[in-house]
């Protein structure tokens, strides 16, 4: 199948872009098989791959590792690799760790979280060294001690207010799209009308231009109840556990 280019991506307001994360080799394989529009190597595999407590732990060393690996495994996807906490923490650490980044997993585009004044100056300064940058806004779970925990963003005025602006800023800073992360479903829906690039939700309703999801959320990988506005379509822990343990009954008999 054929990847989207940068340009594909760009154009498609209201085309219901879907994005999922990967982590790994052989999920790669497969999704490459698929017509996903979009791989994200998410820092969320700091949750989900590695069991850390929040994606604060997740490092430079440890995106690179997986990332190379879902390229490996998918090579005609459009690869996004998020930058992880700590890599982008001013303008020039942030153009050095990128580049590595996007030079060493040969992806198409890097995620950051975040609009302040010098992360808008980061975007600008990666785009003009051809670094494609989808942005990231709302829950930002990178902040999750400064924001006090995980939670819907943009209910009040003032909120909303700087929403819009933080998208906005991204798009004129040379941002391609933008992920809008458990943003009030009406007002991310406004967000989306007020830019000419594409927002991505995830918990953000139905109003943006695409969706993305974490892929072990989706499968149910995992033992715990995935967020609720994910709505797992399998239970693989479950299907899984049950065919490891006949298997170790056969084994046994
Ligand atoms: O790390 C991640 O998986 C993400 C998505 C939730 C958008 O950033």
């Amino acid at each position: 199948m054929k990847a989207l280019t940068l340009r594909d991506i760009k154009k498609a307001k209201n085309q219901n872009l879907q994005m999922l994360t990967c982590y790994d080799f052989q999920t790669a394989q497969m999704l490459n098989e698929t017509d996903l529009d979009i791989i994200l190597v998410g820092d969320s595999l700091g949750n989900v791959m590695l069991g850390y407590e929040t994606t604060v732990e997740v490092t430079l060393e440890e995106m690179m590792i997986f990332s190379k690996a879902v390229r490996r495994g998918a090579p005609d996807k459009f690869l996004v690799v998020d930058l992880p906490f700590g890599s982008y923490g001013t303008v020039s650490t942030g153009v050095k760790n990128a580049i590595t980044l996007f030079q060493q997993t040969r992806a198409q585009a890097l995620k950051l979280e975040g609009a302040y004044p010098y992360q808008l100056k980061l975007i600008e300064r990666l785009t003009q060294n051809g670094i494609p940058i989808m942005g990231h806004i709302g829950l930002t779970p990178q902040s999750v001690h400064q924001l006090g925990g995980y939670y819907t963003h943009g209910k009040n005025e003032d909120s909303a207010t700087r929403l819009i602006k933080e998208a906005k800023a991204l798009e004129a800073a040379g941002a391609f799209s933008i992920v809008l992360e458990m943003v009030e479903k009406d007002l991310a829906q406004k967000i989306t009308n007020s830019i000419s690039i594409p927002t991505i939700g995830i918990g953000a309703g139905a109003g943006t231009d695409g969706q993305v999801l974490v892929i072990n959320d989706l499968l149910k990988e995992g033992p715990n109840r995935p967020p609720k506005f994910c709505t797992p379509i399998a239970d693989m822990f479950e299907q899984k556990k049950s065919l490891i343990q006949a298997y170790l009954n056969e084994q046994r008999k």
